[in-house]
């Protein structure tokens, strides 16, 4: 073996396993059920809860980090789900907006967007609602600030940010 190999090998090694170009399987818990994927390696979190899992409440809108309305909690942060692959999920937690209500209760959000007329056509909302759901989680009390910073990326071309600061002030009342 030459140097050359022997440094290869050694990179590789340090890589650890490679996965793909086939499907490979993929762990995670999705609204508090654990969910076995076969996937392939390149196929983002936003098409894996969309088209494997059927969770077409999370919205695919530009696909490139551009506006956030695929937003998903991550372990309880919210994250882009176009941004991120799949794979790279595996063994994390996941949470839709299918799972934030409980049963047959929405969550305070969700009641004070509907209460606050927070939207339109309704693509970017599930994605407020993760971003807002997750703001009130670590700050229960913001401001009209605070809740503008959480919802900074978040892009709607409706413009129906006035009644989505409202609802989330509303929604932080309610708390
Ligand atoms: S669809 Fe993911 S950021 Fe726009
Ligand atoms: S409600 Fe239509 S994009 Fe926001």
């Amino acid at each position: 073996m030459t140097e050359t190999t022997t440094a290869g090998a050694s990179a590789e090694a340090a890589r650890g396993p490679t996965a793909g170009p086939g499907t490979t399987t993929i762990t995670m818990t999705v609204n508090a059920t654990t969910r076995h994927l076969e996937l392939e390696p390149r196929t983002t979190l936003a098409e894996a809860l969309r088209d494997a899992l059927d969770l077409t409440g999370t919205k695919l809108a530009c696909d490139r980090g551009a506006c956030a309305a695929c937003t998903v909690w991550l372990n309880g942060r919210p994250v882009c789900s176009c941004m991120m692959l799949a794979i790279d999920a595996d063994g994390q937690a996941v949470t839709t907006i299918e799972g934030l209500a409980q049963g047959e209760a929405l969550h305070p959000v969700q009641e004070a967007f509907i209460e606050h007329d927070a939207l339109q056509c309704g693509f970017c909302t599930p994605g407020m609602v993760m971003s807002s759901a997750a703001l009130l989680e670590r700050n229960p009390q913001p401001d009209a600030e605070a809740v503008r910073d959480a919802l900074a990326g978040h892009y709607c071309r409706c413009g129906t940010y006035p009644h989505v600061v409202a609802a989330v002030l509303a929604a932080a009342e309610r708390k």
